[in-house]
């Protein structure tokens, strides 16, 4: 079973919390970096964190949540080696795993969901990066 990194600040961190029992409780191994309260905190580190994690251990998958899911995905973004992919739907986590190679997933914990967080997750860490030529192509210009 994949090791899941997961991180929040304070506006995703009831999200990150129904995340990580959700993921243990179907037997994933889930490290939570924190934050550990709703007490306001900075984005940038937890994304950081949770990237810099996934980067240095192969084959793990992160999840980052943050109010809009935009300024942890940012943060993330900028560790080399990271593909962070912002997904309100199952639909774009599949893409963002099938044709951008993403390892870490993050979601808007105040924003509006196309579908259930949890399938969104499920979809997201099920789905396996498309190794067709276009897109591996696509993938290396991505650095
Ligand atoms: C925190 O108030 C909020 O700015 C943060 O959770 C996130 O939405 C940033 O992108």
């Amino acid at each position: 079973m994949k090791k899941i990194y997961i991180g929040s600040d304070h506006g995703g961190f009831k999200l990150k919390q129904t995340v990580k029992e959700y993921l243990e409780e179907r037997d994933y191994t889930v490290k939570d970096l924190g934050c550990d309260s709703t007490d306001s905190c900075d984005y940038p580190e937890f994304g950081k964190a949770v990237a810099e994690k996934v980067v240095a251990d192969s084959g793990s998958l992160g999840i980052v949540i943050c109010g809009s899911g935009i300024g942890i995905s940012i943060a993330a973004n900028r560790v080399q080696g990271a593909r962070c992919a912002l997904a309100n739907s199952t639909e774009l986590a599949e893409l963002g795993r099938q044709h951008n190679g993403a390892n870490v997933l993050a979601l808007g914990a105040r924003t509006q969901f196309m579908d259930d967080p949890m399938d969104i997750v499920e979809t997201f860490l099920k789905t396996e990066i498309d190794e067709g030529e276009r897109h591996e192509r696509r993938r290396a210009q991505l650095g």
